[in-house]
């Protein structure tokens, strides 16, 4: 039997009276690059919060590497190498690029290795290392990005959870970033789930698609046959779906 880098297992989020999760299901195998994908407010951010540790689920379990994470506080788990961006950039504004990093890097390099070599070597590669003394707003909307997967590289990553983190970008820029990402996995062996809105550009880096709409999964298979699949076209064209 395959083992899973993360089981999500029956995992709920209710708000108040909102069901923002309801029994989502799922595994990742360890260098997998899967996408996330589903209309605006499925629940895509919420199931990077539970599973991050941000937020804790109303039911279910998580669990990574094997072990049950539920309860586990968020700062263990990006020290076991669960790191993640947000949707709504969130860097330091008063600090540099460079010290952006290190204090990511501070707080999540394992023993055996420094924290300052580990913000050099994601610096180099994402290109960054000419705007080391720039503050966030002194960058462009791509270069901020890249800093926010810098923050959630640096130290030890396993697993790589981006939210959104090529919207808004030209296409050039998109495409220079999903080199930059595809080589994170192809290099260092790092599993990506990845939340992407623009259907080209996640199809072409996800070898496989999980699919939410209003809480619930609804598909989670190949690109090609996710796209094809009419519960999937109906969520995007946003017509009620019949009763199941
Ligand atoms: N902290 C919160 N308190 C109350 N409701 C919330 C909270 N966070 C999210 N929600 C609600 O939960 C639902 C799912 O939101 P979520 O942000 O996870 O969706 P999403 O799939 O990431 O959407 P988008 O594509 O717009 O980013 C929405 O109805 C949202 O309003
Ligand atoms: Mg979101």
């Amino acid at each position: 039997m395959a083992a899973f880098l993360l089981e999500v297992a029956d995992v709920s989020k209710v708000f108040g009276g909102l069901v923002a999760l309801k029994s989502v299901s799922f595994a990742i195998e360890e260098g997998e690059v899967v996408g996330l994908i589903g209309p605006n407010g499925a629940g895509k951010s919420t199931l990077f919060e539970v599973v991050s540790g941000g937020m804790r689920p109303t039911g279910g379990t998580i669990r990574y590497q094997g072990e049950d994470i539920t309860n586990l506080p968020a700062h263990l788990r990006r020290r076991a190498g669960m790191s993640r961006t947000f949707q709504k950039i969130r860097l330091f504004n008063n600090l540099t690029v460079e010290q952006n990093l290190a204090v990511a890097a501070m707080q999540s390099t394992p023993a055996g290795r420094t924290w300052k070599s580990e913000v050099q070597s994601a610096l180099i590669r994402l290109r960054l290392t000419g705007l080391v003394d720039r503050k966030p707003s002194e960058l462009t909307l791509a270069d901020r990005k890249k800093v926010e997967i810098g923050r959630a590289i640096v130290g030890h990553c396993r697993m790589l959870m981006l939210d959104e983190s090529l919207s808004g970008l030209t296409r050039d820029e998109a495409d220079d970033l999903v080199g930059e990402i595809l080589a994170l996995n192809r290099d260092l062996g790092v599993t990506i789930l990845v939340v992407e809105h623009v259907m080209p550009v996640v199809m072409a880096m996800a070898r496989r698609l999980l699919v939410l709409d209003y809480g619930t999964i609804i598909a989670n298979g190949l690109p090609a046959e996710v796209a094809r699949n009419p519960d999937v076209i109906t969520a995007y064209l946003g017509t009620k779906k019949g009763a199941t």
